[in-house]
């Protein structure tokens, strides 16, 4: 939530904000604003509540003077609603201090009532400008020294924050700091950046650094100096951004979604490649790690949202290949109970962000009760795999529309890997499950593509037809129940229709009394050669349901005719083994949530009250 990028270096500072803020927006987009410090060492500021456009409408009509300095900041409201005044930056000290902000400063009332007694003055309901202020008092009382003034603000917050500052005395300099809050520095050749992550300046610079937990940060065109929030040096960890930085663009697509669902098929080949050698899965990244999963007999994994159903999804695989219990859990609903967690649990995390609150604040109390921790994860450098003892990174490359797609497939596609790996180190899993699942991990793209080219279009025509429906409910069972969950929650995200999906076997427990009709009712058919009786079962469900009047949209393996009958339209998926059919079903259902988006003309990137990484809980 809330993007954040600074620059210091010789170029005119507006331009490069402004596009990192592009690339951010995703995070937030109630408002947006810039400040610059000028080449005569004076202070610009402008903000607008609204997407980024208004801003750059704006700055279009009365440009700021040009500057070379600058920060710029696009957001998700929390404390205050999205007007102008409470947009960011915070202006302090005679608007000669401009400071951004993302998170939540826990104590910010009582700094506020503190520096009200003291005679200062407030122009917006936020959080973030208290320290602004804060910082503006400190500034005078240091003698006008902004890190020193900048570590004694920070060590008087509480809660979550990346707070980044610079004051017109200081042309040439950023100082930032984080707490539970992401910030990464990009480092150029005579000029340096930070950003919420690295699609703010991944266009300029591919060498980056990443900021650990409550440390500061200073950059000047000449060189960056990190330290702990009492001024200790640090020495930050360098990666290098894989990302293309057209990758982070729409390419030509009219969505950051469409693009990123023509995508499916390369997030599963890519989140593979490189991870099968002499017909075995290899890990690079877990070399010399055997002892996190011989040492077990549990695995929890925590996640939220769309993340969280492809940890349901995975919980098959691992019982299946790896033989360990394995439970799923809602990262905020983990924290605040009494989990029985120890020495011998494997809590594995999934984020595509790597920056979810919830699971991060979950991974933490996971480890502080003794526990191992493994993270799933889409974002280099990203604060979850940081504080996990080993990363799986899938390589969906950059998401940006806030409904989850690729990351989606290739989460399911990690946990798979993973669990065929844990599943050899453990002794549980033949040579020729193994080498079975490999074809099956290495066929996927092809058939995810299958998809997208022979039924995309049926898929677009169905919601442009349904494009006044009020409700749809989605049943799926075994592994097509995540993914009931998931085709229901891609479409309240983008539609704003009501959805729920349910596990078919539950029908008769309840749900079915929402069946009146004409309701329209997705039911995602398992492969007969699975399991017969599986698929007899939900045949069965969709007579009950037909029955009663549902409007039946199957979705189901070519050749599976005993769908036919009773079902109104049958979306096709290719054959394929049923622990891999989850990554081909979901196709139908986030191209339909899209069509379905697309047909109410809403914005299918950026829906409303949403924002694609919640850093805040
Ligand atoms: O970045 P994360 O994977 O941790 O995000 C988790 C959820 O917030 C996310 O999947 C959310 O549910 C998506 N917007 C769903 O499309």
């Amino acid at each position: 939530m809330c993007g954040i990028v600074g620059y210091v270096g010789p170029r005119n500072s507006q331009e490069i904000l402004v596009s990192g803020l592009a690339r951010l927006e995703y995070r937030g987009y109630d408002s947006a604003g810039i400040a610059v410090v000028d080449g005569s060492g004076h202070l610009g500021m402008r903000k607008r509540a609204g997407k980024l456009q208004r801003l750059r409408d704006s700055l279009a009509d009365d440009p700021l003077p040009d500057g070379t300095t600058g920060i710029g900041h696009t957001r998700w409201a929390t404390h205050g609603s999205p007007t102008d005044a409470n947009a960011h930056p915070h202006l302090a000290d005679d608007d000669r201090l401009a400071v951004i902000h993302n998170g939540i400063i826990e104590n910010f009332a009582d700094l506020r009532a503190e520096l009200e007694q003291q005679g200062y003055v407030f122009r917006s309901e936020t959080d973030t400008e208290t320290a602004a202020v804060l910082l503006g008092r400190e500034y005078r009382a240091s003698g006008g020294d902004l890190e020193a003034a900048f570590r004694a603000v920070v060590r008087r917050l509480e809660g979550a924050f990346t707070l980044l500052a610079m004051h017109e005395d200081h042309p040439g300099l950023v100082v930032g700091a984080r707490r539970n809050s992401p910030l990464v520095i990009g480092i150029g050749d005579g000029e340096n950046f930070l950003g919420s992550d690295v699609a703010a300046f991944v266009e300029h610079t591919r060498r980056a650094l990443a900021i650990g937990q409550d440390q500061i940060v200073a950059i000047t065109p000449e060189g960056v100096a990190v330290t702990d929030f009492d001024g200790a040096g640090v020495e930050p960890q360098a990666f290098e951004v894989s990302w293309d930085p057209a990758a982070a663009d729409k390419g030509g697509w009219p969505s950051f979604m469409a693009k990123e669902v023509s995508e499916e098929p390369e997030a599963v080949a890519n989140t593979v490649r490189g991870r099968v050698r002499d017909g075995g899965i290899v890990i690079p990244e877990l070399d010399g790690l055997d002892d996190l999963f011989t040492g077990i007999d549990r695995v929890i994994v925590l996640a939220c949202g769309t993340a969280y159903y492809s940890g349901l999804v995975g919980k098959y695989a691992i019982e299946k290949w790896a033989g360990i219990p394995v439970d799923v859990e809602l990262a905020h609903e983990f924290r605040y109970r009494d989990p029985i967690v120890g020495a011998r649990t494997l809590v594995v995390s999934i984020s595509q962000s790597g920056e979810t609150m919830d699971t991060l604040m979950a991974v933490k109390e996971a480890a502080r009760l003794g526990a191992r921790t493994l993270s799933i994860c889409n974002t280099q450098g990203a604060t979850i795999p940081r504080e996990s003892d080993a990363i799986i990174y899938t390589h969906a490359g950059p998401e940006v529309a806030v409904a989850s797609t690729k990351a989606f497939v290739a989460q399911i596609t990690a946990l798979y890997l993973f669990a065929l790996h844990v599943g050899r180190v453990r002794g549980a899993l033949g040579a020729e499950a193994e080498a079975e699942a490999i074809v099956e991990l290495e066929e996927l793209p092809g058939r995810i593509q299958w998809i997208l080219d022979n039924e995309q279009e049926h898929i677009e025509q169905l919601a442009h037809w349904m494009a006044d429906t009020r409700s749809v409910l989605f049943l799926g069972r075994h592994v097509g129940f995540p993914i009931a969950l998931e085709g229901a929650l891609k479409l309240k995200e983008i539609s704003y229709i009501h959805a729920e999906g349910f596990a078919a076997g539950e029908l008769k427990h309840g749900p079915i009394a929402l069946i009146e009709p004409g309701q329209p009712v997705f039911v995602v058919v398992p492969s007969p050669r699975g399991s017969a009786t599986l698929h007899a079962k939900v045949i069965s469900a969709i007579e009950e349901i037909h029955a009663r009047g549902a409007r039946v949209i199957a979705i189901a393996e070519q050749g599976d005719t005993a769908v036919l009958p009773k079902s109104d339209e049958v979306l096709r998926i290719p054959l394929a083994a049923p622990l891999f059919e989850p990554i081909l079903a979901v196709v139908p259902l986030h191209v339909f949530a899209m069509g379905l988006a697309e047909a109410k003309g809403l914005d299918v990137d950026q829906p409303r009250n949403l924002a694609k990484s919640v850093t805040v809980e």
